[in-house]
């Protein structure tokens, strides 16, 4: 399915760093941004996945593990809009959650936004605009069962949003938190074969039974719609949007 951009969007003379945009959410929001006029710097772990995203929309491509936390207060601190993106998700239950998953989700999805943000605040605060947007999810506002680590570091970029919002309010710099549902990533199909095997039921199950459960609409969000949200996030009409947490999960959290 193609998503139209109906938002009007000019970034012409910003800059945008998305981390894991070699890849589903981040790869749209990316392009998304590009289409704005933005020269976006593409983070990834892959680097020829952030190098082919870079080469699409014009943009530049970092190679970099954001477990590495050195690595991620040496990246570009000019930047005007800043999409937290990357993510990985574990399913285990929490008796036999390994805890060295636990600690990267930590680093990768709670620790790296944090470095990031406090990295880009000082450019933003002397332009007087910046645009923070954290990719969350659902698991940002509820919990689900074998996600403990996922579900932790969401929860925790929610309160660190909230907290930007705060401080960048009198600088022109707004934060807020998009918590999609399922969305059709790569990350979403690898955990089909994940749940299936936790939960003892066929792959073909997982989908129906176990993803869109909670969804009032049984369908799988697109990458490009997400990225159309931060489009709008980052546009005029929603520069009194702050510390807000956008759900677009087909009616999930709505029960
Ligand atoms: N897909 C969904 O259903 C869904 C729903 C809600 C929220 N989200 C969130 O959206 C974000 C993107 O998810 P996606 O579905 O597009 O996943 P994806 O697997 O398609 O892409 C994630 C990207 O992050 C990169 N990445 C992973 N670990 C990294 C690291 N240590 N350093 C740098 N880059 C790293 C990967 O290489 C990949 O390119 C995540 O934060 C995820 O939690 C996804």
């Amino acid at each position: 399915m193609t998503t139209a951009q109906v938002v009007d969007l000019d970034l012409t003379g910003r800059t945008a760093l998305v981390t894991g945009a070699g890849s589903g959410i981040g790869r749209a929001c990316a392009e998304r941004l590009a289409a704005a006029g933005a020269h976006v710097v593409v983070v990834d772990i892959d680097e020829r996945a952030a190098k082919e995203v870079a080469d699409a929309t014009g943009g530049r491509a970092i190679a970099a593990d954001l477990s590495d936390l050195d690595a991620v207060d040496a990246l570009p601190s000019e930047v005007d809009v800043l999409v937290n993106n990357a993510g990985l998700q574990v399913v285990a239950p929490l008796t036999e959650f390994p805890a060295d998953k636990y600690t990267l989700i930590q680093k990768v999805m709670a620790e790296a936004p944090f470095r990031l943000i406090r990295l880009v605040l000082p450019h933003m605060y002397e332009r007087g605009w910046g645009r923070i947007v954290n990719i969350s999810s659902v698991h940002g506002l509820v919990a689900s069962p074998f996600k403990a680590a996922y579900v932790s570091a969401k929860h925790a970029v929610q309160g660190l949003s909230k907290v930007t919002a705060l401080e960048g309010a009198t600088h022109g710099v707004t934060s807020n938190c998009i918590n999609p549902g399922f969305v059709r990533t790569p990350l979403v199909d690898k955990q089909i074969a994940d749940q299936a095997a936790v939960h003892g039921i066929a792959e073909s199950e997982v989908i129906s039974k176990i993803l869109l459960d909670r969804a009032a609409i049984k369908e799988l969000v697109e990458p490009a719609e997400v990225a159309e949200l931060l489009a709008y996030l980052c546009s005029p009409p929603a520069r009194l949007i702050t510390g807000a947490s956008l759900t677009i999960d087909c009616g999930w959290t709505a029960h």
